[in-house]
């Protein structure tokens, strides 16, 4: 699996499931224990710090190398995630996309229900610019902002307790553990009593931790790593996720683990991907 696969996100030709094959599952997590376990080198202080001060700056220098060329566009989550339907008769719903990237859910979700209206925000100003500069994005329906979830207040730019929903696909794996608290507590400010986070990312025994671990160099903590770019990725098991989120005062409605299967079709691999799935309301 290339490096760039610990970024890549399930695409809707890739076949999806809820269950794997229990012996199959049973050999994914034996072994996958076996080369985590035995990742006991920590990557030193200095430089733990220096990724967790500069992960905004490596962001930014990932989307210019990258631009918009790296993630696929979501056109998924209408199907996991029905909440997101609307069609032109509803009432207008309001949603946020946290770590919004430069776009790949926004315009998709935006082109597909016509009543959405979209926040969207990232710590990375190039990101941001990006969005902004797309051709499909119309102040009517978007806007795009900066925000460090980890630091800045959404209530800066988004009315309290207005937002029927907020998206966060593969950004918390990007926020350090001890700093989940402080983003989760400020998109609780923003979401409706009744409002949902809809929630997708790298699940725990997932491919790329097995790699991360292989490589033993990359480890900040548990279930957390660094790739070489600067970015980093953490790995949710379903328990850990949920007490996260309901510490913060948000109740569950789905927790899972999603599996998929890829194919390296040169080396004639399978490669099992393992993502964290759910949904969290607040009460
Ligand atoms: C893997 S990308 C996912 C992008 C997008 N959600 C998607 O699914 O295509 C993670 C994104 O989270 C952003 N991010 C990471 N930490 C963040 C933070 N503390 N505050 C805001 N954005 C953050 C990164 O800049 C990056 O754009």
């Amino acid at each position: 699996m290339s490096e760039e696969n610990n970024h890549i996100a399930p695409t809707k030709r890739d076949a999806e499931r809820i269950s794997m094959d229990k012996e199959r599952l049973d050999n994914l997590i034996k072994r996958a224990q076996e080369v985590i376990d035995s990742d006991k080198i920590e990557v030193p202080p200095f430089w733990v710090n220096k990724y967790k001060k500069e992960a905004a700056k490596n962001w930014d220098l990932f989307y210019k190398r990258n631009t918009t060329k790296f993630f696929k566009d979501r056109h998924w989550t209408d199907r996991e995630f029905e909440e997101l339907a609307t069609n032109s008769s509803d009432k207008q719903k309001f949603l946020l996309e946290i770590g919004c990237g430069v776009g790949n859910f926004v315009f998709p979700a935006l082109a597909e229900n016509p009543s959405l209206f979209i926040f969207a925000c990232d710590f990375s100003k190039r990101a941001v610019e990006m969005v902004q500069s797309n051709e499909q994005y119309d102040e009517s329906r978007c806007k795009a902002f900066v925000c460090d979830l980890t630091n800045d207040l959404l209530t800066d730019n988004i009315t309290p307790n207005s937002l029927d929903l907020i998206s966060a696909l593969f950004v918390f794996s990007a926020i350090p553990p001890e700093k989940m608290e402080f983003a989760l507590k400020n998109i609780y400010s923003v979401l409706k009593p009744g409002g949902r986070v809809l929630f997708r990312d790298y699940g725990i025994y997932d491919e790329a931790q097995i790699k991360f671990s292989k490589a033993s160099d990359k480890r900040l903590d548990d279930n957390f790593y660094v790739r070489q770019d600067g970015t980093m990725s953490y790995f949710f098991s379903t328990e850990d996720l949920k007490s996260r989120f309901e510490a913060v005062g948000f109740s569950t409605i789905e927790c899972q683990y999603v599996y998929r299967e890829t194919t390296n079709r040169q080396k004639e691999l399978r490669i099992d991907r393992i993502f964290a799935q759910a949904k969290f309301e607040k009460l």
